[in-house]
């Protein structure tokens, strides 16, 4: 009697089980997925890299366990402009020139730059620079400001990492401290949020002041590596903190890394819409950190052969951590001169060192007793 009544209750749990699997199962998409109603006892959760609805607990869920998805809360946003590879390849200028040497810069110099080089007919307005080191010794970190009135939009581009020195200082942070809380909640790179700390408010104070006389102007935030970092951490504060309307802002990013939990890439994919990472074959930094660690956000342009131009095919995927992009080629990493030469090359071949035939600007350490409280060179254009 007693077996009898087992192997019933097993049958009816496992039809249960059998049925809540199949009702997830049936669901394609994310929003779809998590607000199933049907199963009560095993709710569904969406998998961003399968794409695939499971039933929570399901032995045949092959999606590393951090990033499932629960609510539809946490579902990707829907991207509102579609990714434009000829805009992709212009920003990718402004992302070089946020490493060029600002110090002693002459304006002459940079305007026939502009003028000669990028499209737009922009006018550099701001460039902030703090001194950013917390334990090795090298220069400021910089965030410029450009805008164009012919565009309607206004350029902010952050700097990616200068030398080995702050290489360096980015592992050792990352390995002793971690992660830090953000001002808009989740976690990101101790390193970055340090960044942030410093470049932010210098930052979120002169885009109020351009962004009170031209409020209908769009704003593109870019960076290369550690730059794009920042650029993604920026974006994500200045909409919650009402400085610029997502629909107005466009982020486009270059070989930039994992650098965020998933509750913050969860807040950074409400806020902001349209984000394109760009990312290359065997480019090893948007590898790193590794993914049971940390979290890429929404919105991955891939190239599956390496060496980025305006004409290169790609795929696009709006999920975080898809395996029809950058997942496909798993999670191993290259470090050679050649992997590492990948990475500086998005559309130019060698990011840092885009501007310096031209001598935008003076030594590569600037005056350290000048880069105090949101110092910055005027461009004065407003
Ligand atoms: C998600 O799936 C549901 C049910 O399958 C469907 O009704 C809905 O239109 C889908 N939504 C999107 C954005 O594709
Ligand atoms: C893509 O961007 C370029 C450069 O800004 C622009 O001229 C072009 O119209 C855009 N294409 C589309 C389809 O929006
Ligand atoms: C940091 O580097 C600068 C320039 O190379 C040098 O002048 C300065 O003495 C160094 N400071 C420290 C604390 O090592
Ligand atoms: C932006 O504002 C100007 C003047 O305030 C107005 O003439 C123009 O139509 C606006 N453009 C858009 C796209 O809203
Ligand atoms: C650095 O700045 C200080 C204060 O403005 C100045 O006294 C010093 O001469 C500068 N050093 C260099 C090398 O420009």
């Amino acid at each position: 009697m007693m077996n009898y009544l087992q192997t019933a209750a097993c049958v009816v749990l496992w039809a249960l089980i059998g049925q809540a699997a199949a009702g997830c199962f049936e669901q394609t998409n994310c929003t779809s997925c998590t607000s199933y109603s049907g199963n009560y006892f095993f709710p569904c959760t969406w998998c961003p890299m399968t794409h695939q609805c499971h039933t929570s607990g399901s032995l045949y869920n092959d999606c590393y366990r951090h990033v499932y998805i629960p609510t539809p809360e946490l579902c990707p946003v829907e991207d509102s402009k579609p990714y434009n590879q000829t805009l992709a390849a212009q920003i990718a200028q402004w992302a070089a020139m946020a490493y060029a040497p600002h110090t002693k810069i002459d304006p002459k110099v940079l305007s026939k730059v502009l003028r000669d080089q990028l499209p737009g007919n922009y006018k550099m307005l701001k460039i902030i620079q703090r001194q950013c080191d917390l334990m090795v010794n090298y220069s400021a970190c910089t965030v410029l400001v450009a805008m164009s009135h012919q565009e309607k939009n206004i350029i902010v581009s952050f700097e990616g990492t200068q030398n080995m020195d702050q290489l360096y200082e980015q592992f050792i942070t990352t390995a002793l401290a971690g992660l830090a809380n953000t001002r808009i909640g989740g976690q990101v790179l101790f390193y970055n949020e340090n960044l942030q700390k410093l470049l932010y408010p210098c930052l979120k104070s002169y885009l109020e002041e351009i962004l009170a006389a031209y409020s209908n102007y769009t704003l593109t935030m870019t960076g290369h590596s550690l730059g794009g970092a920042q650029a993604q951490i920026a974006a994500a504060t200045l909409v919650r903190e009402r400085i610029i309307s997502t629909d107005k802002l466009l982020v486009y990013t270059y070989g930039a890394p994992r650098f965020a939990d998933v509750d913050f890439v969860s807040i950074f994919d409400k806020l902001v819409k349209t984000n394109w990472r760009l990312i290359q074959a065997r480019d090893p930094v948007p590898k790193i950190p590794p993914s049971y660690y940390l979290y890429h956000t929404h919105g991955e342009v891939w190239f599956s052969t390496p060496g980025v131009t305006v004409n290169s095919e790609y795929v696009i995927c709006t999920d975080n951590e898809d395996e029809s992009c950058a997942w496909s080629q798993g999670p191993r990493l290259c470090f050679t001169d050649e992997c590492v030469r990948i990475h500086k090359n998005y559309f130019i071949k060698d990011m840092g060192y885009a501007f310096d035939e031209q001598r935008l600007g003076g030594p590569r350490r600037p005056n350290r007793s000048k880069l105090g409280e949101c110092d910055s060179l005027d461009f004065s254009e407003i």
